[in-house]
């Protein structure tokens, strides 16, 4: 049974998923979190898979789901952290998603483009004005969408190192076995702590940001409680930094792989919306949407997935899908039509769709234009990919920017 941890398969999953879609594309795989669960690997199967409703991220509906995060004995913690939009079913999905919405839609992402380059500018000229070799991830790739998000909600400077801690132990969660999340406990309750007097501040002092408008939301009319509001703008951050920093830094690493490419787009800088759209389908920054559960028997290619069994909607695969996309493991920075499914579909389709690109845009061009001869500073077959099963992303990526 295919193991979705295996060292193995993260540093190349493209081949055993090309295998897969061509002779058993609804696969058994075996993952920490969920155990035994399916997988959807072909691009039309993953699209209406997104927009079923038979396919759940809301696991408390489905009182058979076999996970430790539905376990009693799992703190209260973990679950109060699930409830935002992404874990939630309409009705209760919309309305936390229309309390941030507005924020994030293309036009007032748009009135964020200056202050984005400045940031990027800043990072590139602190990266470029030290020795030649740099850490791409550590230096640029990550500081950017953190520090974009982090303003947006209102997380002071300060703070935000440590956020970067928690977060990244909260994706391992996600590899993790029942055992190991023992571990995490105290993480949780302390980025709990954190978020509450972070919010009672507001309370007291509101802001121009996010999460002072969340308080004025929630006092209103008691539309929000405060487990929702916390784990909303652990959502925002979480989903706001771990996501872009891998389009970045595995859009760059392709670029740095394909000179004929990056040759193109630094002749062509009209080419980068295009650009980052074959970014997001190459590299699929989120490998898997969030697991869904199936909430009643549900036949596809002749397996009966039964009521409650977890499944692991493969974008990743799906964007490599021949059928759809020709010569799919090429890159073309040209490629159009491509409707890839980087961004999911239906009702949990990316919020920060917009700023996303945004920031892709921004950061791609700046190193594009900044550091022509930039090259890789380990041979790639010493790269190593983050043992996280639902992000795809590099641990480092070190360059000579000259
Ligand atoms: C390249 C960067 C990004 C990628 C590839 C990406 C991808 C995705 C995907 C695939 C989903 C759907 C998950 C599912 O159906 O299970 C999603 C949802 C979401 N994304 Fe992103 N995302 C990115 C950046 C961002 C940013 C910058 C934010 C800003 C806060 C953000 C916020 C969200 C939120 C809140 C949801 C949940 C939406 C809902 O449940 O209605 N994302 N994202």
């Amino acid at each position: 049974m295919l193991s979705l941890s295996s060292q193995s398969f993260r540093t190349d999953p493209f081949p055993t998923y090309a295998a897969l879609r061509r002779d058993d594309p609804v696969p058994v795989v075996q993952q920490p979190m969920t155990g035994k669960s399916w997988m959807i690997t072909r691009y039309e199967d993953v699209a209406s898979a997104l927009k079923d409703p038979r396919f759940t991220t809301n696991m408390s509906r489905v009182r058979n789901a076999m996970s430790w995060m539905e376990s009693p004995l799992l703190p209260s913690a973990f679950r109060a952290m699930r409830s935002n939009m992404l874990s939630a079913d309409d009705p209760a999905h919309r309305r936390l998603r229309d309390l941030v919405h507005k924020a994030f839609t293309p036009r007032m992402i748009e009135t964020l483009g200056p202050r984005i380059q400045r940031i990027t500018d800043d990072l590139l000229d602190r990266a470029g004005s030290r020795v030649n070799y740099v850490e791409l991830i550590e230096d640029v790739a990550l500081p950017l969408p953190l520090t974009v998000i982090s303003e947006m909600l209102g997380i002071p400077e300060e703070d935000r190192a440590r956020f970067r801690k928690w977060s990244n132990a909260m994706l391992e969660v996600s590899s993790a076995g029942a055992l190991q999340v023992v571990g995490f406990v105290p993480i949780v309750y302390r980025m709990m702590r954190y978020f509450r007097q972070l919010i009672a501040q507001r309370r007291v002092q509101p802001q121009d940001d996010l999460i002072s408008e969340l308080v004025r939301a929630e006092q209103d009319g008691d539309r929000l409680t405060e487990d929702e509001m916390i784990s909303t703008i652990f959502l925002l951050l979480l989903a706001g930094h771990e996501t872009t920093v891998n389009l970045i830094a595995s859009g760059m690493l392709a670029l740095l792989e394909h000179p004929d490419q990056r040759a193109c787009l630094r002749e062509n800088l009209d080419l980068m919306d295009s650009a980052v759209e074959e970014l997001l389908r190459y590299g699929s920054p989120v490998e898997h949407a969030s697991p869904r559960v199936v909430t009643e028997d549900v036949e596809l290619h002749g397996k009966l997935m039964p009521k409650g069994d977890f499944v692991w909607l493969a974008l990743a695969s799906a964007n490599r899908d021949e059928s759809v996309f020709p010569n799919p493991d090429q890159l073309d920075i040209t490629r159009t039509p491509n409707k890839h499914l980087a961004f999911g579909l239906g009702i949990h389709y990316c919020l920060g769709a917009p700023l996303a690109r945004l920031e892709g845009k921004i950061a791609l061009r700046a190193l594009v234009e900044r550091f022509p001869q930039m090259q890789l500073a380990v041979p790639t077959s010493q790269l190593q990919w983050r043992n996280a099963i639902s992000v795809r992303g590099l641990k480092s990526l070190p360059v000579f920017l000259r």
